[in-house]
């Protein structure tokens, strides 16, 4: 959580700083806060609230011409959000400025030792201690700043990414990396800092992505120097090109980056399909996987570790991984699998599922898997995050920045990914016979046009929203694969309108929850064409009885549920396993138009951040 940015060069530092927390704002927006040095005077502007109070209020106080600058939004752990809280966070001589993504975790301890020797602390934040420890490191050893962000580092306990710069000598920011990204973007004789790369891809392609345990001093006139803090030792730093472009991370002309994100969905499955999906020949193409064919095949289980709506698409996995490769599957929530001292094979093969590659849990999740010698496998959107390079190898869905904080596209593109995983080694293990597997190729190639045919239903889906957008409660149903689309659909209803949402396995529902309806209580039922379609037509049949309202996803023509239901969102036949990709869609829908009626913050709902790099 937490998004910082930093600039040196002779550029104007600002709208670079601003612009960069504007696009990191998805990390966190309990508050924001910019310095600047104009070559004289510090310039610090720190606000509660989001980045466009944070530039009304710098423009109120006077914004200076400035070549160098840090900037923070902010998701608050120690501290509330208010302005004094709010990042950079100076040191008590003034001349240290700093921003912070992480927790240190020891920090009451190093913030005594450092009130014994005269600190005094204006914050309640673990940040504040930080740079006053590196102050403090600077003076009694007499060094530079580079040495004392290494010296200081060496006492902290915990997760990190910070730009540091003094004010006495403004030709430099020092960075450094341990469980928080940073990525430096490398321009001519400038440097751009910032949590991922959105921030300075209008500027440079070039990009250094710091390991954990690496630190770099970005001095002008020179090349970055990155060190390895573990060994103290300098490093070649390892320049990658980026192909991220701006485009792909503006609105173009939605209201939402979420609606956006929803359009997009069959342009991401084509992305995750290209190179990979090749009917005509026959195959499936996956370096990662290929690399890896016998642990996959010898595997005695498949763990699957995520959180959220990744760990919606570990169950969708389970069920195809199950059905068609045979492999034993295990979903689990990565942080209850991180500390309930799992039971790991070197057999096992572990696959953990995050669009960001930066949540805590998955990460630590994956060290652990490590640790008990089984391979990890990851499947991540984000090039480049800490999971991607932690894991032992894996896929990139290749969905395409994902903004809203509601995650649709990387959902739907981690299944697409898992599909193909599953049915490449249900092939390799003569599970499935080479004529399903050739129409499984096939019928995968569709996906992205029967996708396009589920968003025509936008305008039926936007009058049901109106008539749900009263309502305090929700079930959410289904049966089978789509089981965790109804959990999905309910995290997504609940995360970005606040109504309260749960999804069940429709036959659950006599077992409980069956009591909470009434007339008051809208139950979406996803009812498409599949093995269970009779149990399910029962269910809602039971719902009736009691008066619930009844909202169906139905398969296109289906007529027994539209005699049922209040309302039927139709959409296009699939197969089974393929159907979540296409039930999802209206489920994604509803809650974008029920959210926007109710006025909420749809890409930036309430206490919530895009990737929760806190445990
Ligand atoms: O980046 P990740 O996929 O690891 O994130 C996991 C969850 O935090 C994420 O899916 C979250 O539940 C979303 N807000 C759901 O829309």
């Amino acid at each position: 959580m937490c998004g910082i940015v930093g600039y040196i060069g002779s550029k104007e530092a600002y709208p670079i700083v601003l612009n960069g927390l504007r696009r990191l704002e998805y990390r966190g927006y309990d508050s924001a806060g910019i310095a600047l040095f104009d070559g004289a005077q510090l310039h610090l502007c720190k606000t509660k609230g989001k980045v466009n109070a944070l530039a009304e209020k710098f423009a109120a106080q006077g914004v200076p011409q400035a070549q160098i600058g840090i900037g923070h939004t902010r998701w608050a752990t120690h501290g509330v959000p208010n302005d004094v809280n709010s990042h950079p966070h100076t040191s008590n001589s003034g001349a240290l400025i700093l921003v912070h993504n992480g927790i240190i975790e020891n920090y009451a301890a190093l913030k005594t030792v450092l009130q014994q020797r005269g600190y005094v602390f204006h914050s309640d934040t673990d940040t504040e201690v930080l740079v006053n420890l590196i102050e403090e490191v600077k003076k009694t050893n007499n060094v530079k700043l580079g040495k004392a962000v290494q010296l200081a580092l060496k006492e902290v306990e915990g997760a990190y990414a910070i730009a540091v710069f003094d004010q006495s000598k403004p030709n430099e920011i020092v960075v450094a990396k341990l469980g928080s990204p940073l990525a430096i973007g490398v321009g001519t004789d400038e440097f751009f800092i910032a949590s991922d790369a959105t921030p300075f891809i209008e500027f440079t392609n070039q990009a250094i992505y710091l390991e954990d345990h690496e630190m770099a001093v970005l001095r002008l006139g020179r090349e970055a120097r990155v060190r390895d803090l573990k060994k103290d030792a300098r490093l070649d730093s390892a320049i990658q090109e980026l192909s991220l472009n701006v485009e792909q991370i503006e609105k173009g002309g939605y209201e939402h980056f979420m609606l956006k994100e929803i359009y997009e969905q069959p342009r991401a499955i084509l992305d995750t399909f290209r190179g990979r999906l090749l009917p005509e020949e026959g195959i499936i193409k996956l370096s990662g996987l290929e690399n890896h064919m016998s642990r996959f095949l010898n595997a005695e289980r498949i763990l699957i570790v995520a959180c959220g709506t990744s760990w919606h698409a570990g169950l969708v996995a389970e069920y195809i991984f199950e059905e068609w490769a045979r492999i034993p599957v295990e979903v689990e929530y990565a942080s209850e699998f991180r500390y309930r001292n799992p039971i790991i094979n070197k057999n096992d093969v572990v696959i953990a599922i995050s669009q960001s590659g930066e949540t805590a849990d998955t990460l630590a999740a994956i060290k652990l898997a490590k640790s008990h010698g089984a391979l990890v496998y990851g499947v991540c959107n984000v090039a480049g995050s800490s999971i991607a390079r932690e894991t032992d190898a894996g896929s990139y869905t290749h969905a395409g920045p994902e903004i809203g904080v509601a995650s649709t596209k990387a959902f739907t593109t981690q299944i697409t990914i898992l599909t193909l995983i599953a049915l490449k080694l249900a092939k390799e293990k003569g599970s499935i016979s080479q004529s399903v597997y050739q129409q499984h190729l096939y019928e995968l190639q569709q996906i992205p046009q029967l996708i396009e045919e589920a968003l025509a239903s936008d305008a039926t889906i936007k009058k049901i929203a109106s008539e749900m957008v009263m309502a305090q409660h929700a079930l959410y149903l289904g049966r089978g694969y789509n089981f965790p689309v109804a959990l999905e659909g309910a995290l997504k209803l609940k995360e970005i309108s606040y109504i309260h949402a749960e999804g069940y396995p429709a036959a659950e529902m006599k077992h409980g929850p069956i009591a909470l309806i009434d007339a008051q209580m809208p139950v979406v039922v996803v009812a498409v064409n599949s093995n269970h379609y009779d149990k399910v037509v029962s269910n809602i049949e039971e719902i009736k009885a009691r008066k619930g309202r009844i909202i169906a996803i139905v398969t296109a023509g289906d007529s027994v549920v539209k005699g049922l239901a209040d309302h039927v969102i139709e959409v296009p036949k699939t197969t089974e396993a393929s159907s979540p990709l296409v039930t999802t869609i209206p489920l994604q829908l509803l809650s974008y138009h029920i959210a926007v009626m109710l006025g909420r913050n749809v890409d930036q709902p309430r206490n919530l951040a895009k990737s929760v790099t806190v445990e």
